[in-house]
């Protein structure tokens, strides 16, 4: 066996930002470097992404993981095991192997891509690298421009307004870092504009302010004098991004909007989408049409693709296949990246080059449930990904990452790459 042959794989219960059970993975080589990764865990899924295997029954509102692990332990350890964990693909192929489903729903896409990420992290130690070094495989590592959310919303805040995310990003930006401390002032002005409006009620999932309002365009208005109480100009130098994730609120062809009163069909929703960006400094869309409305998202492409980045997230789920054929299309213009919607790393990789050949952006983005496992950060920069989603500007799962990011970039230097707004520059 070589060095970085793996001799042990070890599977571990562990919990995660919303306090449920999810999968660590450890896996050990010859050599003795180790690696660990813990899987995280959507709300707001796709309906062709890898499953999450969950025990179901009355543990931890059938929310457990006892038999993702208990497959890290044996089928997993079992096919991976003496396998070379420099050679990633090799890896992955086995693990898709020995699940055999075309869904991941056998061993766990969560259990996969624990221990895909553990042997992508057990290699780089083994060659003394960090991992985005690892990753970028002699190329320059790239930071990636953040997109922060300022209030959550949908599946992550009880459907109190109907858009998911409204987030911020920096497109004056000049390095990771600074993008970060003009978000750091925008998301307390933010709290700062709900407090004195009475309507801070605390943070959503993903660390952004609790969306008290009374429309959902109240939400842009209020997230626009935020960005001006913190000092800068809307749409130069911080802008908008939404994720609106549309499937959460399509039903029989129509888009209801509870906050709104409104129940509209896809034309009706993709014209309200549109007078947004009219009115206000959106720079990124993701999953403005439902995941199944194929129409409605080459439709909404092609009217306001020129103008804003449209990013398929459900549409998408992190698949290859999925992002050549809406390349083809013109369904969208940049692609999510999602570890746990692919089940194995080089699925992941698999996606985000077939975005970067079409000349696409893409985001590599973290999950509402989440954990201290910082992966992502060293995929979005080794990989050069383009940009990072990870949530707010609070709670230190999100933290965590940011906080990684500035500890990559630091160590990158003075010449390190910051992918800045690129194809953002639509609208700016
Ligand atoms: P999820 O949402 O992790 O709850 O699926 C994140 C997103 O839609 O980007
Ligand atoms: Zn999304």
């Amino acid at each position: 066996m070589t060095d970085t042959g793996i001799v042990n794989v070890h599977g571990r219960r562990v919990w995660d930002s919303r306090g449920r059970p999810t999968v660590e993975a450890e896996v050990s080589l010859a050599c003795g470097a180790t690696g660990r990764a813990i899987a995280p865990a959507g709300a707001s899924r796709g309906i062709h992404e890898a499953t999450d295997l969950r025990d179901g029954g009355n543990d931890f509102g059938g929310q457990d993981v006892k038999g993702a692990v208990a497959n890290v332990l044996g089928p997993i350890a079992g096919a991976i095991s003496g396998l070379d964990a420099a050679d990633q693909n090799s890896v992955d192929q086995a693990l898709i192997a020995a699940d055999g489903t075309h869904d991941k729903s056998q061993l766990g896409g969560n259990a996969m891509i624990a221990v895909s990420m553990a042997v992508a992290h057990s290699a780089a130690a083994a060659a003394g690298e960090p991992l985005y070094r690892y990753l970028a495989n002699g190329r320059e590592p790239t930071m990636p421009l953040p997109q922060i959310q300022i209030f959550g919303g949908g599946a992550h805040a009880g459907q109190r307004i109907d858009i998911q995310d409204l987030m911020v990003i920096c497109p004056s930006a000049k390095s990771f870092s600074q993008a970060l401390d003009m978000t750091a002032d925008v998301y307390r002005a933010a709290g700062v504009v709900m407090a004195e409006r009475d309507r801070l009620q605390g943070v959503a999932d993903e660390g952004g302010y609790w969306p008290a309002f009374d429309s959902n365009e109240q939400a842009l208005e209020t997230l626009v004098v935020a960005i001006e109480r913190a000092g800068f100009v809307p749409g130069q130098q911080v802008a908008i991004a939404l994720d609106i994730a549309a499937s959460e609120f399509y039903r029989d062809g129509l888009y209801k909007l509870t906050l709104d009163d409104q129940a509209v069909d896809a034309d009706g929703f993709a014209e309200k989408v549109s007078a947004w960006i009219e009115r206000y400094p959106i720079i990124s869309v993701e999953d403005p049409l439902a995941e199944t409305d194929r129409d409605g998202m080459i439709a909404f492409t092609r009217a306001m693709g020129e103008r804003v980045q449209i990013i398929g997230d459900d549409y998408l789920v992190t698949n290859a296949a999925r992002v050549r054929a809406a390349v083809t299309d013109g369904a969208c213009n940049a692609v999510l990246i999602k570890p746990n919607q692919a089940g194995t790393l080089t699925e992941t990789r698999d996606a985000l080059e077939a975005a970067h050949q079409s000349g696409w952006d893409a985001v590599v983005s973290a999950r509402s449930g989440e954990t201290e496992d910082v992966t992502i950060v060293h995929l979005a920069a080794g990989w050069g990904a383009g940009q990072l989603k990870v949530g707010s500007f609070a709670r230190s799962e999100r933290m965590a990452k940011w906080n990684e990011a500035l500890r990559v970039e630091e160590a990158l230097g003075a010449k390190a790459r910051f992918a800045e707004h690129r194809s953002l520059s639509a609208g700016v």
